[in-house]
């Protein structure tokens, strides 16, 4: 593990600006798109490091339960629903959607701790929120606000990215996003001409969004870009603004305006990204796009599938390389930071908060 998480852990104490090797808890992640959760089949998938089964019953409501019989442990997603419960296919067992024990085939008692943990979901627009804390603390209203997200904007059309998964802890893909420098290096040549590393942002608190504009009255419009915003502009005013609501919620927004009629909406591309924890070490990535040109256009959204595909097969490279390097480098030095990591710090700070709230040091 990294020199710099065990020094923390020696010191006991955790650093405001320390790297957050923790999982916060009480918070809303994503577990699901609303498409993957039906009424007839079971989802497994393991979130916050627990096995969970995810279905609907028929009443469309989004059931969360923990995978694991409380009797011999098989995975209930191996099951069978019956009667908007689970049955387990090992030796039978029922339980209902609120995780009751109604039966156990060779008895007539059931016994008291035979019932399995439920956890609460919201559903909004395309994502399925679970919250895997303390259930007292589950409020809806901390689930991030939707406006920043894209998903049924008006004028907006969403396309579900296909679900890719890191091995490298979520924080990393929170850093990833957040320092926005990295396009000129990691995706070079794709994105921008190479001003993005030299100018400082503007950063706003917004509720619980911080967002971080870069706006460019004049930029280079790469070819990646003309086939993205469709488009055939060589230069034009473009922005591009992040959001971020702790621990795990994102929003990138790109505008590209028309820079004969800069005063018109621009074409624009939201990208919603949830980093769920698949486990200590390894992030789930929900993303969904959504874009106000070429609205119409199914076939543009395979096109922006893959494209997002090539751009983001480029960032798990590299938060993988760092997570290697975490576990397998004995003396890693503290690490350095820029002066551009301002943002990354207060993210930082933030979630670091969050954990200390969780369990007091
Ligand atoms: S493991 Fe489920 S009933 Fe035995
Ligand atoms: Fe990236």
């Amino acid at each position: 593990m990294a020199a710099a998480l065990s020094k923390a852990a020696s010191a006991g104490k955790r650093e405001p600006q320390a790297f957050p090797h923790e999982i916060v808890r009480n918070a809303w992640y994503v577990c699901a798109w609303g498409s993957e959760v039906q009424a007839d089949k079971l989802l497994g998938r393991r979130i916050l490091g627990q096995p969970i089964v995810l279905y609907r019953t028929k009443a469309g409501r989004a059931v969360a339960m923990r995978d694991a019989c409380p009797h011999r442990f098989m995975p209930l997603s191996k099951g069978r629903i019956y009667n908007d419960g689970v049955r387990c296919m090992y030796h039978g067992a029922l339980f209902d959607a609120d995780g009751k024990c109604l039966e156990v085939p060779s008895q007539h008692q059931i016994p008291p701790d035979c019932f399995v943990k439920t956890y609460p979901t919201v559903e909004v627009e395309r994502w399925i929120w679970i919250w895997m804390g303390d259930p007292a603390k589950a409020d809806p209203a901390l689930i991030p606000d939707k406006q920043y997200l894209g998903m049924g904007s008006p004028g907006f059309r969403s396309v579900e990215i296909p679900l890719r998964h890191s091995k490298a802890r979520y924080h990393l893909c929170n850093e990833n996003l957040i320092d926005d420098t990295h396009i000129t290096y990691l995706h070079m040549g794709q994105f921008e001409s190479g001003n993005r590393v030299h100018t400082p942002p503007e950063v706003t608190q917004l509720g619980a969004w911080v967002r971080t504009k870069w706006y460019d009255p004049d930029e280079k419009i790469s070819n990646y870009f003309k086939m993205e915003f469709d488009v055939n502009y060589d230069r034009a005013p473009r922005a591009l603004v992040g959001h971020f609501c702790a621990p795990a919620t994102h929003c990138v927004w790109i505008e590209v305006y028309d820079p004969k009629n800069p005063q018109a909406m621009p074409r624009t591309l939201r990208i919603a990204f949830c980093f769920t924890p698949e486990s200590e070490t390894s992030t789930h990535w929900f993303v969904c796009e959504s874009r106000n040109y070429r609205t119409e256009n199914a076939e543009w959204d395979q096109f922006m599938r893959e494209s997002f595909h090539l751009i983001q097969g480029q960032d798990l490279g590299a938060v993988e390389g760092i997570e290697y390097n975490f576990q397998n480098s004995c003396d890693l030095p503290d690490e350095v930071s820029f002066r551009v990591d301002a943002s990354a710090m207060r993210a930082r700070r933030t979630i670091n908060a969050m954990l200390d709230a969780e369990k007091p040091l």
